[in-house]
């Protein structure tokens, strides 16, 4: 068990049953609460809205790969590479968002 004590500052502690003292980061939350919720929406308003997915490509003389897809749909769980994600994007919003593509110009 412990109690929760708020110091001058405004910082909350605890003060554990072995006596140490610990910040008490639950009772240091404000009172007040935001909710950020993440909805699924279009990040691509007006870009080239008839194509089913704007992709671009740049030819690049010195890459370490022949391919590289950079996200541009800020969903990617590999960001900044593209994961494939902005097919469930895509899905869910009817946006149209692709990645770029860099590849390596054959010499
Ligand atoms: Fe974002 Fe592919 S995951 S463009």
């Amino acid at each position: 068990m412990s109690m929760a004590s708020v110091s001058s500052a405004g910082f909350c502690y605890s003060k554990s049953r072995t006596g140490g003292v610990r910040p008490n980061i639950a009772a240091a939350t404000p009172r007040s609460l935001v909710v950020v919720r993440a909805e699924a929406q279009a990040i691509n308003p007006e870009i080239r809205k008839t194509e089913e997915k704007v992709v671009d490509s740049l030819m690049v003389a010195e890459l370490s790969k022949p391919l590289t897809a950079y996200c541009r749909c800020w969903r990617s769980g590999t960001f900044p590479l593209c994961d494939g994600s902005h097919v469930k994007h895509n899905k869910a919003t009817g946006d149209n968002v692709g990645p770029l593509l860099l590849k390596k110009q054959k010499e």
